[in-house]
């Protein structure tokens, strides 16, 4: 540690320390949450010696988000997660505006991270190649808690020349001996794109590929990854710059998925994109693969740049945005699901089945399942605290999330999605978060609300089907 680090991490802690009750109305129980300040992406996903490794884009000093750190998590079985620390800060020339996103690898009994080091330069760094530095990153721990020896492994100079100064968001892994990467990034002429490297040593880099849509789409790409899941090469990417179009795209940001073929081209033939998440609060997923050889995807359950729209209300207390619900990555049907770790269902401890429907409380943590609802004939709805509504009938074929009130604001009313059939449902909350899983995690919805009182009221309207509701 040198003397900027430890300066940092003094007042880090006791600003943690000052606050520590603060805000426990609306914190989850499962899902990770900063302890005070403002949280955004999920990075360095990794399992190490057994033990589940989240950190996360941190602004520990301001919960409207500020100068970034990553704060670190861990945890045995991804539910019960231990706030390790805070051990990237911005202490170096390349990194000072920022240790921005970035990634984890394990190798030789090290957790390698990868980061994007921010510096902010006089000039326009929003749009033109100058006045921001976009830095590649690499620190390394011998024991998964410790970090040190940061190495500057790329520059700006190191890019493609027609990029402008926006890369970032190093996703790294290794395969058959090989290192590779990818780092989001920005044309000049503002079209989003995806670079891939690759590397003998995880040190020196060459891009061998630039992945692109065969049609613009979006001026940004943010937080990519490149993954398999079932024999299929995917790719998700975090676009900037998306137009709404009907039910698609109405975030301010989007975060979506394709497929790719085996020289990693985009293999749709339109090059179509599909949304992972259809809510209100989905961005910046990453994924990793645990040790028993499951693709795990975490997102952040929020969204930057809502201001004008809506206020989380968790900055009344000193806190904003959580990490989703890790998912479990498969394609069934030639379509990405994503569905609830399995490790949820040992965590909750009572169960109760119902028929038709269901009114009550459950508590703040809880789960409703509707495992079968081919047989159903017209519609299933579900209140929660009275103003969120989640509904699907066979006549409309259109599932959708729906604040009743407008206390949240214009950009917060309706979220919905064409489902032509409904055959199963699993609506997960944890006091302010939700998220509806549907037809085996084909659609999913997510979204944060901010429910008053000690229970969470609930109603299930589901004729004709039978559930059970987990707490
Ligand atoms: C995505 C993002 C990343 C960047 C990070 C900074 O939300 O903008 O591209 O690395 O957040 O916090």
């Amino acid at each position: 540690m040198n003397a900027l680090n430890r300066t940092w991490d003094k007042l880090i802690s006791q600003k943690i320390k000052e606050t520590k009750d603060s805000g426990s109305r609306w914190r989850p129980a499962f899902h990770i949450a900063p302890p005070v300040g403002w949280l955004n992406d999920p990075n360095g996903l990794c399992q190490y010696k057994g033990i589940y490794h989240a950190f996360y884009q941190y602004s520990p000093f301001d919960e409207k988000g500020g100068l970034k750190f990553w704060a670190h998590c861990t945890s045995r079985d991804m539910l019960h997660w231990k706030l390790e620390g805070v051990p990237l800060v911005p202490d170096q020339p390349y990194d000072c505006h920022g240790v921005y996103s970035g990634s984890a690898v394990i190798e030789d009994e090290h957790m390698y991270l990868y980061y994007t080091g921010n510096v902010k330069e006089a000039g326009a760094y929003d749009y033109i190649n100058q006045g921001r530095q976009a830095n590649t990153v690499r620190a390394v721990s011998y024991d998964g808690i410790h970090f040190e020896r940061k190495e500057l492994l790329l520059t700006n100079g190191d890019y493609p020349m027609d990029l402008t100064c926006h890369v970032r968001d190093p996703k790294v892994w290794k395969k058959n001996g090989r290192w590779y990467m990818v780092q989001g990034a920005r044309t000049k002429e503002d079209q989003g794109e995806v670079l891939l490297f690759t590397s003998g040593d995880g040190v020196k880099w060459f891009c061998t590929h630039r992945l692109k849509s065969p049609k613009a789409f979006g001026y940004m790409w943010e937080c990519p990854d490149l993954y398999e899941v079932d024999g299929y090469t995917v790719l998700s990417i975090s676009p900037q710059g998306v137009e709404a179009d009907g039910f698609r795209y109405n975030n301010v940001y989007q975060s979506v998925t394709t497929f790719l073929d085996s020289d990693f081209r985009i293999t749709s033939v339109n090059g179509s994109f599909r949304e992972l998440d259809g809510g209100f609060d989905f961005y910046a997923p990453q994924t990793f693969e645990t040790e028993d050889g499951r693709r795990i995807e975490i997102g952040w359950m929020g969204m930057a740049d809502v201001d004008e729209f809506y206020t989380n209300r968790t900055v009344e207390d000193g806190w904003q945005h959580v990490l989703t619900l890790p998912r479990e990555l498969s394609v069934k049907d030639g379509v990405l699901c994503q569905n609830p770790i399995r490790e949820l269902d040992a965590y909750w401890t009572k169960e109760q089945p119902f028929k038709n429907d269901f009114a009550g409380s459950l508590g703040k943590a809880f789960e409703i399942e509707l495992p079968d609802l081919n047989k159903l004939g017209e519609n299933v709805k579900i209140t929660l605290a009275e103003h969120l509504w989640l509904t699907w009938n066979s006549r409309e074929q259109i599932f959708r999330m729906e604040f009743q009130d407008n206390l949240l604001g214009s950009g917060r009313t309706m979220r919905g999605r064409e489902i032509t059939r409904l055959t199963d449902m699993r609506v997960i909350v944890d006091a302010s978060c939700v998220e509806v899983f549907l037809n085996g995690g084909k659609d999913v919805f997510s979204t944060r609300f901010y429910p008053e009182g000690e229970e969470i009221g609930v109603t299930v309207n589901a004729p004709g089907a039978a559930g059970r509701l987990r707490a």
